[in-house]
């Protein structure tokens, strides 16, 4: 390529991350491109993990309503049957349309998309292999974004095969029910999926290496988080180790131990979902040509300008450091290209929401209790139980219950942790309330419409700095 088709950024990645940034930096006037080897856009949120596992958990939690609470709802539909295929079906019919939107998005803005693996051979030019065949092309830029990603942590002794012994990729294509599924690992993908499949009917044990489920939310509400999914029928095998996994007679076998060590155990299952992490994809991608830094665990190093080793080429989302999330990506993505186009760019990571989207949802924002109190900072907590918010109570869904961490000084809200209905979707206002510096009072004060889910969230706020009316 000659200089005049230099681009001014080139984005690597069409995910969350990169395609945000893409279309940003288009907006901002800057000649752009994305480079993805997928073949399709949106990454590993569209494809293969937030859109498919949310269509499977909408689906499967229909099918279980209509399966077991229906009948006492008043409404009779005679024999449920699960059609799987059309469930799997439905899904990707969702990822297809979000995937294909972003195409749009991509031509209406003007961002080159270019179909290829993306390798540097210096830090002013990419060696692009396309996916379709043919030969590799320089492309040039004055700035790049690395926004690659990540990939499941593999297990040394549990070879992923994605059919008996898969990843979440596989566990959102899974042909048949299990019978037996065991979960190794009970974070965000574990519980998420153990969630969809005991639904559909398999029975689901999870292994816990840790003492609680979660990975690391607030340690009440991960315990009654545990509790609720223990409730649902998840078994649930704490403080225990997985050894390896063996493959026999059609099943697979997986040898655990209490994690101090001894009490050798092996659980049988059909299917086994090794869910224990993800770590930071950069494979192929050249980064020594370049000069760009990676860390012990293999994320490329940035500064707070998103500014990798080498100044002009930058990195967002899963491939650098923090919390794995769309979300989180998307901000970066934006404030990267802000950094490229004006000098300065905002991501608030003290702010950031994370939504497990089980039934009832779990989202939390801000510190946990557990932070809190390390800090050394005097707290108020304030909680309000679903059971007693009239939204919840007519719905016929009122688990959990919100949490409310402020400071015992100044009111300022600190953190909030909510299991419950719509969890996920009443964290925005949490985040609003703690974006703006907001006291509990303040939100107390804030009219919230009536009947709705959120008074619980008011009357949470009420409970934390004097006391809740319907408590
Ligand atoms: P990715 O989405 O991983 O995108 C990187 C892209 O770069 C990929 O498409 C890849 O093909 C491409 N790429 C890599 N190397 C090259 C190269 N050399 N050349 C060209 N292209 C390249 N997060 C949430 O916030 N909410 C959720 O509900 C949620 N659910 C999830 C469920 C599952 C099952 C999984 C696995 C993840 C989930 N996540 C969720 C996490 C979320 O998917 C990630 O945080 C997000 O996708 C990260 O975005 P990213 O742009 O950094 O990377
Ligand atoms: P995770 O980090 O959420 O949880 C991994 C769990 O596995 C932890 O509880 C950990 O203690 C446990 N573990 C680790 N090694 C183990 C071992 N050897 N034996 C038993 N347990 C072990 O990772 P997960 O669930 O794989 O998800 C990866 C990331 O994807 C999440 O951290 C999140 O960022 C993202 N994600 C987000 C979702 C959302 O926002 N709703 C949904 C799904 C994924």
């Amino acid at each position: 390529a000659s200089t005049s088709d230099e681009h001014d950024v080139v984005v690597i990645g069409g995910g969350p991350g990169g395609y945000v940034a893409a279309i940003k930096a288009a907006q901002l006037g800057l000649k752009t491109a994305c480079v993805e080897m997928r073949g399709s856009l949106g990454g590993t949120c569209l494809n293969v993990g937030c859109i498919p596992s949310k269509a499977m958990l909408n689906n499967s939690h229909l099918f279980h309503m209509a399966q077991h609470e229906f009948k006492d709802r008043g409404i009779d539909v005679g024999d449920v049957k699960l059609n799987l295929d059309a469930m799997l079906a439905k899904k990707d019919s969702a990822v297809k349309s979000l995937t294909s939107g972003i195409e749009f998005l991509f031509k209406k803005n003007k961002v080159d998309y270019v179909k290829g693996k993306a390798s540097f051979t210096s830090a002013n030019e990419l060696s692009i292999a396309p996916i379709d065949g043919g030969s590799s092309y320089p492309l040039r830029a004055k700035n790049f974004i690395i926004a690659t990603g990540s990939e499941p942590s593999p297990f040394k002794g549990v070879e992923v095969d994605e059919k008996q012994i898969v990843t979440s990729t596989g566990a959102l294509a899974l042909q048949k029910v299990p019978e037996k599924m065991i979960v190794i690992g009970g974070g965000i993908i574990g519980l998420e999926m153990g969630s969809v499949w005991s639904r559909l009917g398999a029975e689901v044990t999870v292994v816990e290496y840790l003492g609680a489920v979660g990975a690391g939310m607030d340690g009440t509400t991960a315990k009654t988080f545990g509790r609720i999914l223990q409730k649902q029928g998840l078994k649930m095998k704490l403080n225990t180790k997985v050894i390896n996994a063996t493959q026999e007679g059609g099943k697979v076998q997986v040898n655990v131990e209490s994690a101090k060590g001894g009490k050798p155990e092996t659980l049988e299952a059909d299917v086994v979902l090794l869910s224990i992490g993800r770590r930071p994809y950069t494979e192929g991608l050249n980064l020594e040509a370049a000069g760009v830094e990676m860390n012990e665990r293999g994320q490329v190093k940035i500064q707070s300008d998103f500014k990798t080793s080498v100044p002009h080429i930058r990195c967002i989302g899963d491939v650098t450091y923090g919390a794995m999330l769309a979300h989180k990506a998307e901000e970066e993505g934006i404030a990267a290209v802000e950094y490229i186009k004006e000098g300065h760019g905002h991501v608030n990571y003290d702010n950031i929401p994370s939504v497990i989207y089980t039934h009832p949802e779990v989202a939390w924002t801000g510190k946990t209790e557990e932070e809190v109190k390390k800090a050394g900072i005097k707290y108020n907590i304030g909680t309000f139980p679903f059971v007693a918010n009239s939204r919840a109570k007519t719905n016929g869904d009122f688990e959990g219950s919100v949490k409310i961490i402020s400071d015992a000084e100044t009111d300022r809200m600190l953190g909030v942790h909510i299991i419950g209905p719509n969890a996920g979707e009443m964290i925005a206002e949490a985040v609003l309330a703690l974006e703006y510096g907001a006291s509990s009072e303040d939100v107390a004060r804030t009219c919230h419409a009536h009947p709705t889910l959120s008074e619980a969230f008011k009357e949470a706020c009420m409970a934390t700095h004097d006391k809740a009316i319907h408590a």
